[in-house]
């Protein structure tokens, strides 16, 4: 019996060393310790022993089934270490996994795209700070303390005279202060108003300012410029009007409409049966916001426009609640890709 279990100790051993996979250190477990195991096999014959030899063989085959046991363990975890494991888990002619891309935001994408539009014009892109001053978001762009129009400008307002820039114009007056015209440029930014937030205000949004300056600039410069931005961003068909509106810093004044590209004009519920959709405001740069920057607005004739971005991006995407642009929803940013 002893010999036996010598033998049967040395040949498991061997057997489990040049095992190469966990199927085959499966069925040596089976073929050794399973319930008709070899050892389980000899286990049973311990009581057909005479009682004297019973406990030190009983005790070898508890030893042998214990080092079997501890054997298969280590193999187990030598295999796992070892890169031949690979294929009992893994089907290498599987795909790889690709990880998720992110994109740009909706609203960058359309930053974006505007502002190439009026890159292959020549224009460039200048940025100002969102923190203001009285001066900047107000006084030079002709914007009187008393007037009125001061209410749709409303902003908050921060210690010592500061503010958020209710709008992106104030830019127009930082970048005249320093530079000369002629000059074409395209101001993009965040942009802060005390409003109570709903399907179509936020206290914070995005404007595209533009700023043309120079010799001889006139509406019909500003017409042109407008009109070849709508149709490239809106599309060929697209019509334009202009209708005259009120700005304190230009002077005449127009908002710009585009025909709905929903109905195409006939009406709808996007343009609440009116054929045309609102998108921008424009105008002939005032000669006070010249001189305030101490242009001579005897010599220097330039055209401004400014347009809101979320508008812009919730009529060309058909969106109709500015909220999901900033709750940062996977299932609606993952459209934009
Ligand atoms: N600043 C205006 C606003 O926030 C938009 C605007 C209108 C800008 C006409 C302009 C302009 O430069 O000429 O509503």
């Amino acid at each position: 019996m002893l010999d036996k279990i010598n033998a049967l100790g040395a040949e498991a051993s061997n057997e489990i060393k040049s095992a190469g996979d966990s199927k085959a250190l499966d069925d040596l477990r089976i073929r050794y310790l399973g319930r008709k195991g070899l050892v389980t096999e000899l286990l049973g014959q311990i009581a057909t022993l005479p009682p004297e030899e019973k406990p030190r063989l009983g005790k070898e085959l508890n030893a042998l089934k214990a080092n079997i046991d501890g054997a298969l363990k280590e193999r187990q975890a030598e295999l796992a270490r070892s890169p031949v494991m690979l294929k009992d888990f893994a089907d290498l002619t599987l795909p790889g996994f690709r990880p998720p891309a992110g994109s740009r935001h909706p609203l960058t994408k359309t930053i974006d795209d505007i502002c190439s539009i009026f890159l292959g014009m020549g224009f460039k892109i200048v940025e100002g700070p969102e923190i203001e001053t009285e001066f900047y978001n107000f006084e030079a762009l002709n914007i009187a303390l008393d007037h009125p129009s001061r209410d749709a400008f409303d902003t908050f307002y921060i210690k010592n005279q500061y503010m958020l820039r209710s709008h992106t114009s104030p830019v127009q007056v930082r970048f005249m202060e320093t530079e000369k015209p002629p000059f074409k440029i395209i101001v993009p930014g965040k942009v802060y108003r005390p409003d109570a937030v709903d399907a179509s205000h936020s206290f914070m949004f995005h404007q595209i300012e533009g700023l043309v300056a120079g010799d001889d600039v006139t509406f019909a410069d500003l017409k042109g410029a407008l009109s070849v931005f709508i149709k490239n961003y809106f599309g060929e068909d697209a019509k334009v009007r202009f209708r005259p509106h009120y700005f304190p810093f230009t002077e005449p004044s127009a908002e710009v409409d585009v025909s709905c590209f929903i109905c195409g004009g006939k009406g709808c519920s996007v343009c609440g049966k009116k054929g045309w959709l609102e998108i921008l405001g424009c105008g002939m740069v005032h000669p006070n916001v010249f001189k305030a920057v101490k242009y001579n607005p005897e010599k220097v004739t330039g055209f401004a426009f400014g347009m809101g971005v979320e508008r812009i991006a919730m009529l060309k995407y058909g969106i109709n609640d500015m909220r999901l642009f900033f709750e940062n929803d996977m299932r609606f940013l993952e459209q934009f890709r």
